[in-house]
C-alpha cells in the first residue's frame, strides 16, 4: 500500500487580505529568476495557436515587467510581433499556486533591456544563439544546431559575439494576473487587473 504522502499546508501568503496576495506574489516572481527551486521560474507562453516553457530570466515589479529571452528566428517571435498579446502561466508545486498572466509583449532585438540581457547572462544559456539555422527548421539529420567546435565546449564571451544578432529579449508588460491556490479546505482565486496608469482593481472569484 502506498505510504500516507500527506502534503503540508500550502503557504497561504499569510494573509487573506487582497493587497497582500498581490504583493507576495511579485515578491516571489521577483525572486524567481534566482531561484533554481522555484516553479515560477519556469512559466509557458501562450500565443495564438501555440505554447512552450520559458525561463523567466528578470522581474520589475514596479514596471510590472516579466522578461525573458529567444531566438530572434523562432516561431514565437513572428507570432508576437503579429500579436503582442500572450499569456503566461505558472505553477509551483510547493506552494500549489497557479498563476494565469496576461501580458502585452514587446520584442526587443536592439535596446537597452536586450543589452543588459546579453551582458549579464551566462555563456552557458546563449550558446543556443550560435545556432546556425533558425529554430524550428527542419532537417534531414540529427542535429543539435549548433557549431561544432562548441558541442562539447563552451564559446568565449568574445566568440559568442556573433549570436548577438539572433537574440531578443521578451518584455512583458502584465496587465492582469489571476491567482488561485489550492487548499484541502477549499480553493481560493483572485484576480488582480492592471490599467494603462497603472492603477490596480483586486477582486475574488468563485474558485
Ligand atoms: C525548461 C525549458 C526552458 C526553456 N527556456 C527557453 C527560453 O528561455 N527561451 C526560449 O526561447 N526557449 C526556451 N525553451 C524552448 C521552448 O520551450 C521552445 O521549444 C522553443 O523556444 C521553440 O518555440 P517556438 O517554436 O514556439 O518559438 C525552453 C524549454 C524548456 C524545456
Amino acid at each position: 500500500m502506498a505510504a500516507n504522502k500527506e502534503k503540508s499546508e500550502p503557504r497561504l501568503f499569510g494573509s487573506t487580505d487582497l493587497s497582500f496576495i498581490e504583493n507576495d506574489c511579485w515578491q516571489l516572481l521577483d525572486a524567481a529568476p534566482e531561484d533554481l527551486s522555484s516553479g515560477w521560474r519556469l512559466p509557458v507562453l501562450g500565443t495564438a495557436s501555440r505554447q512552450r516553457t520559458i525561463v523567466l530570466r528578470d522581474v520589475d515589479p514596479s514596471a510590472r515587467l516579466l522578461i525573458a529571452h529567444t531566438d530572434t528566428r523562432s516561431g514565437k517571435v513572428n507570432q508576437l510581433v503579429r500579436e503582442p498579446l500572450a499569456s503566461l502561466l505558472f505553477y509551483d508545486t510547493s506552494i500549489r499556486v497557479q498563476l494565469q498572466v496576461t501580458v502585452v509583449t514587446e520584442v526587443q532585438t536592439e535596446g537597452p533591456v536586450a543589452d543588459r540581457l546579453w551582458a549579464e547572462s551566462d555563456v552557458s544559456s546563449l550558446r543556443g544563439y550560435l545556432a546556425p539555422v533558425a529554430p524550428g527548421t527542419r532537417s534531414d539529420e540529427l542535429t543539435v544546431n549548433l557549431p561544432a567546435e562548441f558541442r562539447d565546449e563552451l564559446p568565449t564571451r568574445q566568440q559568442l559575439e556573433s549570436g548577438r544578432r539572433n537574440f531578443s529579449a521578451l518584455i512583458f508588460t502584465v496587465t492582469s494576473i489571476e491567482w488561485l491556490i489550492l487548499n484541502r479546505s477549499g480553493n481560493l482565486r483572485a484576480l488582480f487587473e492592471y490599467d494603462i496608469a497603472g492603477q490596480v482593481r483586486r477582486s475574488w472569484m468563485a474558485p
